[in-house]
Order: C-alpha cells, then structure tokens, then sequence
C-alpha cells in the first residue's frame, strides 16, 4: 500500500505492537479497509484517536465512524471519560464532526527552518 495510507498503517503496526488498542475494519477480501489506533491515559481518563484512516476505495461507507464507536467501546470500558482526535482537513472534520460531541480550538505554533 503506498502514500498516505500505507504510511498510517506503518505507524498503526507500531503503535498497536506497543499498546495492544486498535480497532480493524477487515474487507470481504481480507485486506484491511479501515482502522484506528486508540490510546488512553489512565491518570487523566483521556483517550487518543491517532492514526485514523479508510483506504481510498473503502472510504465513504461508514467504515471510519465504525472504527470509531468501536474504539468508544473500548475506552469506555478501561475508564475513559473523555477523548480527542485532532483533524487538519474537511473528510476528516466530517468524520469526527458526525461522531464527537464538541469542537475545540488548537492553536499550534510553527517555526518555518
Ligand atoms: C477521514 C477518513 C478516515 C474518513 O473515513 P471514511 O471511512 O470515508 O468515513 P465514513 O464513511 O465513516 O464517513 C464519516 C462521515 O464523514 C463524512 N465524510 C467522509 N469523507 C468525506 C469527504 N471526503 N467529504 C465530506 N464528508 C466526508 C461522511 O459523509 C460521514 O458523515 P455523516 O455521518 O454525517 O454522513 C478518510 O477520508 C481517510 O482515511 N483520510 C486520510 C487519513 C486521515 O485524514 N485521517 C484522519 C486524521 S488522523
């Protein structure tokens, strides 16, 4: 799998071998169609959406908000009473537009080298 998506699922590999939390949408085929990799800090009882992703032909069948109410489940049961996922463009604000309750403002600096 190449570009954005193969990338993610490098980084989902990694994080899932150290944590054991993730959630995998598997296609009828048997590849991977969809997936998120959930982290949770047990001393503030926050959860982490990071990487989510659909793969481009499986995108735009529910597949994402799937991943994530599963990943809801999930927290909810370890203690979770809160989660956050960051987005930097409109599918993804669609995504975590239809599944989460608020939108807060980050403000990120950036130096230019
Ligand atoms: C963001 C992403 C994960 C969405 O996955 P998906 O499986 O297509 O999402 P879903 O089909 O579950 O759609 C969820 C909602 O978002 C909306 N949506 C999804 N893609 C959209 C797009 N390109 N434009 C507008 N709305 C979109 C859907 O209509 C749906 O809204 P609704 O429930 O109100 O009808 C996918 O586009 C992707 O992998 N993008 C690249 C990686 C990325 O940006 N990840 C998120 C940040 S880590």
């Amino acid at each position: 799998m190449a570009g954005v998506a193969g990338a993610l699922v490098a980084i989902f590999f990694a994080a899932t071998l150290s944590l054991g939390l993730a959630v995998v949408a598997v296609a009828a085929g048997g590849e991977i169609a969809s997936f998120c990799t959930v982290w949770f800090d047990d001393v503030t009882r926050t959860g982490y959406f990071e990487p989510v992703a659909t793969v481009p032909e499986h995108q735009r069948r529910g597949l994402g908000k799937a991943v994530l109410w599963e990943g809801f489940k999930k927290l909810q049961r370890m203690g979770c009473t809160r989660v956050f996922a960051t987005a930097y463009d409109p599918p993804a604000d669609a995504l975590y537009g239809s599944v989460m309750s608020s939108y807060v403002l980050a403000e990120t600096w950036l130096k230019e080298l």
